[in-house]
């Protein structure tokens, strides 16, 4: 029998209103997007700066609103959650975020800090409980218990990060959303964080999705990837047919500009990436339409869906 995701994703749109030049403007930072994770899994989510990455991760967690289409968690819609299973499944699905130090309270110690979220939810029996609890969970991403005592300037980078994740894993969610984690980190020190996640990951049987604008850094660690373009998806595919072949255009040229994501590289290589169309006014047809090598005058007007290309394998495209 196949088992049942863990997280239903269906239909996600966020939508933005913002003051842009004294008018009220709106945008679609999510537009329509659905996938499923299994348990144990780790989706992958790939794109470049704007295209909606974050937002997918807050809405899911209902962190970012407003919000549209559906999110089940073991079955349960958390968009109609009430309070208390909202709090509930904020225990299960946890999240990471980029910048450990902006998340850490700077007046707190790193125990205190790691122990906020059973404090607030009343997950220790006692005191020695709470301590016992703050020590395992620095002991899981290998830091010493003596850091319990510590404040967030004490640490490196490297090691804020890891209190994130202990603070991500106390409660023994289900789900991490891990969102760009190891970005801000000095790249000696990314590999060791990613190898911590994955090593976690497959202890504690978690399903993650790794928010990445670095499609390197995705296949290191994801089973499966989806591309996001302009707030929607545009491929998903298992890790390894995305670096084989990667059908999309768009993720063709993630991956040629794969082993040095820098624009002086690009410019070297000849991978023309080019600016994103702007988001205020959205392309009637393809949104990758103004940058695609491969565009035809069906893309300037009708907008691709995504569609099933080969078992496990979705694209949105007109010309696959
Ligand atoms: N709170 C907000 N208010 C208004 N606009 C927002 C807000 N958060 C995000 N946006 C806009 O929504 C779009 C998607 O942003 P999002 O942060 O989800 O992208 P991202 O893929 O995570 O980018 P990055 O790689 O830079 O983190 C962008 O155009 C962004 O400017
Ligand atoms: S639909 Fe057309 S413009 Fe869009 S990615 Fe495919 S070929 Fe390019
Ligand atoms: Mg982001």
């Amino acid at each position: 029998m196949i088992e049942p995701p863990i997280l239903d994703v269906r239909g996600l749109s966020t939508d933005y209103t913002l003051r842009r030049g004294g008018k009220t403007v709106r945008i679609q930072a999510v537009k329509d997007v659905s996938f499923t994770l299994a348990k144990r899994e780790v989706l992958g989510i790939v794109g470049e700066s704007g295209c909606g990455k974050t937002s997918v991760g807050r809405s899911i967690v209902r962190l970012a609103k407003p919000h549209r289409g559906e999110v089940y968690f073991a079955g349960k819609d958390i968009f109609t959650a009430g309070s208390e299973d909202l709090r509930r499944l904020r225990l299960k699905i946890r999240m990471v975020f980029q910048d450990p130090f902006a998340s850490l309270n700077p007046r707190r110690s790193i125990g205190d800090s790691i122990a906020e979220t059973g404090d607030i939810h009343g997950l220790f029996d006692s005191k020695a409980d709470r301590q016992r609890q703050i020590q395992q969970a620095l002991t899981n991403v290998g830091l010493d218990s003596s850091f319990a005592a510590h404040f967030p300037h004490e640490l490196s980078g490297g090691q804020r990060q890891r209190v994130g994740i202990a603070r991500a894993i106390l409660p023994a969610p289900d789900v991490v959303i891990a969102d760009e984690p190891v970005s801000a980190l000095d790249v000696s020190v990314q590999a060791q964080v990613l190898n911590l996640l994955a090593d976690l990951q497959a202890a504690m049987g978690l399903a993650m999705i790794f928010i990445s604008h670095d499609l390197g850094v995705v296949g290191q660690i994801s089973d499966r990837v989806a591309v996001m373009y302009m707030g929607r998806i545009v491929e998903t595919a298992p890790t390894q047919d995305i670096v084989d072949r990667p059908l999309h255009p768009y993720t063709r040229t993630l991956m040629a500009a794969r082993p040095k994501p820098d624009p002086a590289f690009r410019i070297k290589a000849g991978i023309e990436i080019g600016e994103p169309p702007s988001q205020f006014e959205p392309a009637l047809g393809c949104p990758y339409v103004k940058r695609c090598p491969l565009a035809t005058s069906q893309c300037e007007t009708a907008d691709p869906s995504l569609r099933v290309i080969a078992p496990g394998r979705m694209a949105a495209c007109h010309n696959i």
